[in-house]
């Protein structure tokens, strides 16, 4: 038997521009200005790890660990009022698709995402239905690039990694998946997804076919 695991923010949904942007405010509020390629490399992070990854890059590294909570709430309040207006239509391209194929060859999917909201997306989006497994932030203290998170996932669905493909946005998801044992299919520009076995640039691109094949180029 054979699953996919998918990456939720950036992969399944169009979030990662929600938290982006949520970033980019509170980076505004402490004088930090964020360009777009250092909002792309949060991507997959928790969300404490994004924070001390910005204020390490604005040389605010003086702010203790009480005003650090206090920020990432802020952050996450200001991130969870933008999902109110997030509808089905907010699942990116081909999603839809490549989940009947799936779901008709009955191949055992799984999503795993570092987000601590990740439940509250898939039900606003109408995809909550098709996950029977769903390892988030809440279940998994380990962040991305540790490769704990995939490894639950697997666990959960009864399927070895290594014949398994994660489908990942992120950088340090892809290193994740990697030190997992499974295959990857990055989403997005192949210049920032080293170690990706496939980069597409949405899921139009991908189907059944073409993801079992990945798995059957595993190395025995
Ligand atoms: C995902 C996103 C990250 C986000 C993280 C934590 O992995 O790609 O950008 O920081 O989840 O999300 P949360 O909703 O828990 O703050
Ligand atoms: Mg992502």
């Amino acid at each position: 038997m054979w699953a996919v695991v998918f990456d939720l923010d950036g992969v399944l949904v169009d979030t990662a521009k929600l938290h982006a942007e949520a970033w980019r405010r509170l980076a505004g509020e402490l004088g930090i200005s964020l360009s777009e390629e250092f909002l792309r490399s949060l991507r997959g992070l928790n969300r404490m790890d994004s924070l001390d990854r910005i204020l390490e890059w604005g040389g605010r590294t003086e702010v203790g660990p009480a005003e650090r909570e206090r920020l990432a709430e802020r952050k996450n309040r200001w991130y969870v009022e933008s999902l109110e207006h997030l509808t089905p239509r907010d699942v990116l391209p081909g999603v839809v698709e490549l989940l009947d194929g799936l779901a008709f060859y009955r191949v055992p999917v799984a999503v795993a995402s570092s987000s601590k909201n990740a439940r509250l997306v898939l039900e606003r989006t109408g995809l909550a239905k098709r996950f029977s497994v769903v390892v988030d932030g809440n279940a998994v203290l380990r962040a991305k690039p540790d490769p704990t998170i995939f490894l639950e996932a697997f666990r959960r669905l009864g399927v070895f990694p290594q014949d398994g493909v994660v489908v990942e946005d992120a950088a340090s998801g892809v290193e994740a998946a990697r030190r997992a044992g499974a295959r990857v299919v990055g989403v997005g520009r192949p210049e920032e997804l080293p170690g990706a076995d496939l980069v597409v640039s949405d899921l139009r691109e991908l189907t059944v076919a073409r993801l079992k094949a990945l798995v059957d180029s595993a190395a025995p």
